[in-house]
């Protein structure tokens, strides 16, 4: 049986992680509305990878025989001066995300709740990933400048495509 501050702490990281879709959703918006379809593709993908995230949380709660209280989803920002506006604003998501995801640990770890923190390590190790590649694109946007670099670069980021849970490998 889940503990209930746990499933409290883990109901609020669900909400979250549903924010983060949201989010990565009106970016993919605000680049389709701005003509660039490739980083639109993006960032679709990692609001699909996010409502994967949240439904992670969701089975868990039920298997630990809890249960899941769905709150409303706040709104998100709807638009941002530029490409590397909206990375910097992702990658500074992703770093509250990743503290969020520190707190949750340490939850865990004081309620001695072995179950959730075994849970609780793919997300931590996901959130080095989740870090490193909104930085990485930040830095591909800075070098790209303005005109052709852009170009290929929205090229590229349109070949992302999202694996479903059921086809990723163990
Ligand atoms: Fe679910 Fe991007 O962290």
């Amino acid at each position: 049986m889940i503990n209930e501050k746990i499933q409290g702490a883990f109901n609020e990281q669900l909400n979250a992680e549903l924010y983060s879709a949201y989010l990565y959703l009106s970016m993919s918006a605000y680049f389709e509305s701005a003509g660039l379809r490739g980083f639109a593709n993006w960032m679709r993908c990692q609001a699909q990878e996010e409502v994967v995230h949240a439904m992670k949380f969701y089975t868990f709660i039920h298997e630990r025989g809890g249960k899941v209280n769905l709150k409303s989803i706040d709104g998100p920002p709807v638009s941002w001066d530029s490409a590397l506006a909206a990375f910097q604003d992702a990658y500074a998501h992703e770093q509250k995300i990743s503290e969020l995801m520190n707190g949750l640990v340490d939850l865990a770890l004081e309620r001695k709740d072995h179950m959730a923190n075994a849970f609780l390590q793919w997300f931590v190790n996901e959130q080095v990933e989740e870090e490193a590649s909104a930085d990485e694109i930040i830095q591909r946007i800075k070098l790209a400048g303005e005109g052709g670099g852009m170009f290929m670069l929205d090229r590229e980021l349109a070949t992302r495509v999202f694996i479903p849970p059921a086809q990723q490998a163990v």
